[in-house]
């Protein structure tokens, strides 16, 4: 496994193996590696022949009262996780070297970053979309993995993707969570024993959700109301939305189309985020509203999984 600080040194190597004809798949990771991260290493490893993740703690996606200055750093684990499995480069630049003086470029994401995430972090996803914008742009891989974990992210990608004609295929991996449901984060490290207790909350109140869409209930207020009714331990709900999974607007009256329901929380002083999916069943979609399913959720829609794994 190579590791490179420097996007020269890094695009040489790339270069070398592009040139032979090899697969080249990127996970773009702020660090603080976990098995949610671990999985989308996984399925570039699976897919391609070489594995490139970078490790950057991007700050032009944090706000200034966000936090940039502690988020959590573990490089040393993070490279054992790496070299364990399978990842052939590391790219960890310093922010120097992705920013250096004079930097004034942006890339401005449209209406799909608004809502949800967008709302609350203003700037959010224009610095997620500049600093992915960059890395494709340095690393040119073949596909792209992002976690559903982060699904407003995920669409804010894509979109850019096609808007952009950008030449990546861009893979989303399911949400890896804790056996209690908890979707995994490296923001999980702030939280003490009691708020990881009321951390669970979360994914319940989804959880329920999901299994009411399953056994019939699609009327998108009642729906809302099943989770929200799971969530009271938390300091300050966000939001809780129900949203098209492609297009993100607000979902109104019965779900009919493949929709994501989305939420953020403060427990303490940590913010978290998790969705679930809910996939009318395949009889009930045309052809057309499955080819977005699939474009949606990867792979796994194709193979009539939930969207979700159990919580
Ligand atoms: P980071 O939060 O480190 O996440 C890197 C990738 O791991 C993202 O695609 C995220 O969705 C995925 N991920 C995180 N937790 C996950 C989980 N529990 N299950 C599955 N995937 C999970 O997201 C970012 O970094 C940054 O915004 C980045 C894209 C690197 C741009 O700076």
């Amino acid at each position: 496994m190579l590791t490179f600080r420097m996007i020269k040194s890094l695009t040489q190597c790339l270069r070398g193996y592009r040139s032979s004809g090899l697969r080249v798949g990127f996970v773009p990771t702020m660090g603080f590696l976990h098995a949610g991260h671990r999985a989308l290493i996984d399925e570039s490893v699976a897919r391609c022949d070489i594995t490139v993740v970078s490790i950057f703690v991007n700050p032009t996606q944090f706000g200034p009262n966000e936090d940039l200055d502690r988020y959590p750093r573990a490089l040393e684990a993070d490279h054992e996780l790496c070299r364990k499995a399978g990842v052939s480069m590391i790219f960890m630049p310093d922010a120097g070297e992705i920013y250096p003086p004079g930097f004034q470029t942006h890339v401005e994401p449209g209406p799909v970053a608004e809502p949800l995430c967008g709302a609350v972090r203003p700037g959010h996803f224009r610095g997620v979309a500049t600093v992915v914008t960059k890395l494709f742009a340095i690393v040119q891989p073949d596909v792209a993995f992002f976690g559903q974990k982060d699904f407003q992210q995920c669409a804010v990608i894509r979109q850019m993707v096609r808007d952009l004609n950008l030449p990546v295929e861009i893979v989303t991996v399911p949400t890896v969570r804790e056996p209690d449901g908890l979707a995994l984060s490296s923001r999980n490290s702030y939280l003490d024993p009691a708020d990881r207790v009321r951390a669970r909350c979360l994914s319940q109140g989804l959880l329920a959700a999901q299994v009411a869409y399953g056994e019939g209930e699609q009327d998108s207020q009642r729906l809302l109301a099943i989770a929200r009714s799971l969530m009271n331990e938390v300091d300050q709900l966000q939001y809780l939305e129900l949203r098209d999974a492609r297009t993100l607007e607000a979902v109104q009256g019965l779900v009919e189309q493949p929709a994501a329901l989305c939420v953020a929380a403060t427990i303490g002083p940590t913010r978290l985020i998790d969705n679930v999916l809910l996939i009318p069943p395949p009889t009930a979609l045309s052809d057309r509203e499955l080819e977005l399913v699939s474009h949606v959720m990867g792979r796994q829609a194709t193979a009539g999984a939930q969207g979700s794994p159990p919580l």
